[in-house]
């Protein structure tokens, strides 16, 4: 099973590096400086602080008490040191997703899915001025993310022990968040019902980023049907992650496969797709 599924993965990220472009095929000002700032921006030196959490946290034998949604890893029976490894972002990917926030100018984040914080504490360092609103049902996770949050000395940082489901038809209605990161419970029927939640709001100018989009046949599916949102300005596909980007002020539809210029340097003038 286990093999069938690396085979799929394989295969389709094959498909997704023929199909796809890179930063210099792009002609939209809006998209370029995205993506400009994604791949040609310099990251923060903050990475220095996660280090040494990260190297706390892989000393840290205690179990994790429970797994929480379907995800990329399965966490029960495995220590917090485990944890780290298995299903916290880098802090190459928590920078790349804190610098799409940045691009937008984002003000007001919402995370679901804190996990260990990486990528929260990210968001923040990149987006001083914005508050931060994290989801996280195990709250053995997210107490550990708190501590580092203190430490860290970010106080835009707010955190919700629920089930996405929970917050959604709760808490977010309070909220009014011009970002979205989608990080846990990678299930078709999960993905889907938290996009519909989220859109029921209507908000005008946002930004979606959904994690994980090629882990499973059912993510890639829910991208596939969240991709073709005629609502949306612009959908890029990272192949990990998906964009969607709502905008009233930007007029022509763009939809679009990236890939770094550094893994497709060929990928010019003649070359390019
Ligand atoms: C992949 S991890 C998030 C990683 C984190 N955003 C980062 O970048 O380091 C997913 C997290 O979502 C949590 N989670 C999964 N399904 C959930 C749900 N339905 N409600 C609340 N939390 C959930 C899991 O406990 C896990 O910690």
């Amino acid at each position: 099973m286990k093999l069938k599924k690396l085979l799929w993965q394989i295969r389709e990220a094959l498909r997704f590096y023929f199909q796809a472009s890179t930063i210099y095929n792009i002609h939209s000002p809006l998209l370029f400086s995205i993506l400009k700032s994604v791949y040609l921006s310099d990251d923060l030196p903050q990475a220095e602080l996660q280090k040494n959490f990260r190297n706390a946290l892989n000393q840290d034998n205690e179990l994790v008490s429970e797994e929480v949604g379907a995800g990329s890893s399965s966490l029960s029976k495995n220590t917090i040191a485990k944890a780290i490894k298995l299903s916290s972002s880098s802090y190459r990917k928590s920078s790349f997703i804190a610098k799409i926030a940045q691009a937008v100018q984002s003000k007001t984040i919402i995370e679901l899915g804190t996990n260990l914080g990486m990528t929260t504490t990210t968001l923040s360092y990149y987006n001083p001025f914005a508050n931060v609103h994290t989801v996280e049902a195990n709250d053995q996770l997210l107490r550990k993310a708190k501590a580092f949050f203190i430490n860290s000395g970010i106080d835009k940082i707010h955190t919700y022990n629920k089930y996405f489901q929970d917050f959604l038809n709760t808490d977010f209605g309070n909220i009014y968040p011009d970002f979205i990161l989608i990080d846990g419970d990678h299930s078709y029927q999960s993905t889907m019902d938290y996009f519909k939640l989220i859109k029921q709001k209507r908000i005008a100018q946002l930004c979606l980023v959904f994690d994980d989009i090629r882990w499973s046949k059912g993510m890639l599916m829910a991208w596939n049907k969240i991709s073709s949102d005629t609502d949306a300005s612009v959908v890029v596909d990272f192949h990990n992650l998906g964009v969607v980007l709502y905008s009233p002020n930007s007029r022509n539809q763009i939809r679009c496969k990236i890939i770094s210029h550094r893994l497709k340097p060929f990928n010019l003038g003649l070359f390019a797709k």
